[in-house]
């Protein structure tokens, strides 16, 4: 396979070798971050054509660690703001000829369609509402860091599913091992036919129902830029479905508590739920890098 475009394609045997490799990558406590020469003289083409923080900064950081050049470009900076068409811009970063080009697009299917243009392997950090493949390894990886297996494990994955690339990953990805994935969110955010995504899901309306028993909680963010259905105002949406201290005690006692960021405290999450030792949300960040190094160094060229 060539790059790596979603969780989808993946064999549950390749998701098990980036999970392991990642471990060699992972920094323990006091110690210099591990570094690797498996990338040297080779071309990393980092390009977001939508925001992003953490994504696009733990791919360049994961690239240097793996002794690669890095290059960002980022829509404001590019000539895609001078209505350049995608196709012509990639082909452009083509004849750079990168090892690899990690990409961000509001598209979904943007990452599949240019993999048939280019000879370089896409790594998709991100289609519009379709696929997040490396924020999902790097929840496994955190899930992983605090749980024996994936499998037998009870998720529930609440919020805005309907428009979150990083719930269908995740789905994919925890489905491949047995999960029990519960979906808990407000109809126009989840329809009913999203249970259909994988094997083992299900949809709870009732946020104290979906997370009861539950061993990771994965809060989403209202995706404003992708959604006109609904109109919830900041303390409705709260009110029905967001994570309060107090629902954590109908969960596993040892229950994770993740988000893919950025988070919005006091709309999906409170404050004192993010900031609890529970929350392992700075663990995701920081597992970001390693499992990008993972990534990088397997599907570069
Ligand atoms: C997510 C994304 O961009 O899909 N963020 C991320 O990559 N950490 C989720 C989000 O934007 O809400």
């Amino acid at each position: 396979m060539t790059g790596l475009l979603g969780i989808e394609p993946l064999e549950r045997s390749d998701v098990e070798e980036i999970l392991s490799r990642s471990v060699q990558f992972q920094t323990p406590r006091n110690e210099a971050s591990p570094r690797s020469e498996a990338l040297r003289g080779k071309l990393v083409v980092n390009a977001f054509f939508e925001n992003s923080t953490r994504t696009r900064v733990s791919f360049e950081i994961a690239a240097k660690r793996l002794g690669a050049d890095i290059v960002t470009i980022t829509t404001s900076g590019s000539s895609v703001s001078k209505g350049e068409s995608l196709v012509d811009t990639l082909n452009t970063l083509g004849a750079m000829r990168p090892h690899a080009i990690v990409m961000r697009h509001a598209a979904s299917g943007a990452p599949q369609f240019l993999s048939r243009h280019l000879a370089a392997p896409i790594i998709n950090a991100g289609d519009g509402t379709h696929e997040h493949p490396t924020q999902a390894l790097l929840d496994a990886r955190t899930i992983l860091d605090h749980r024996e297996s994936l499998e037998k494990l009870r998720v529930a994955i609440i919020g805005d599913i309907a428009h979150s690339r990083v719930a269908r990953s995740n789905i994919h990805l925890l489905s491949k091992f047995g999960a029990e994935i519960v979906l808990c969110g407000p109809t126009p955010l989840l329809p009913e036919t999203m249970r259909e995504i994988a094997p083992g899901v299900s949809i709870e309306r009732d946020v104290p129902r979906a997370i009861e028993g539950a061993d990771v909680i994965m809060m989403l963010r209202v995706q404003l830029e992708r959604q006109h259905e609904s109109n919830f105002s900041a303390t409705e949406y709260f009110q029905f479905y967001g994570l309060r201290l107090e629902h954590l005690s109908l969960a596993k006692e040892n229950v994770l508590v993740m988000h893919p960021g950025p988070i919005n405290r006091g709309r999906e999450i409170a404050s004192e739920v993010a900031d609890s030792t529970r929350s392992v949300i700075l663990n995701q960040v920081e597992n970001g890098v390693a499992v990008r190094m993972a990534v990088l160094e397997r599907f570069s060229r």
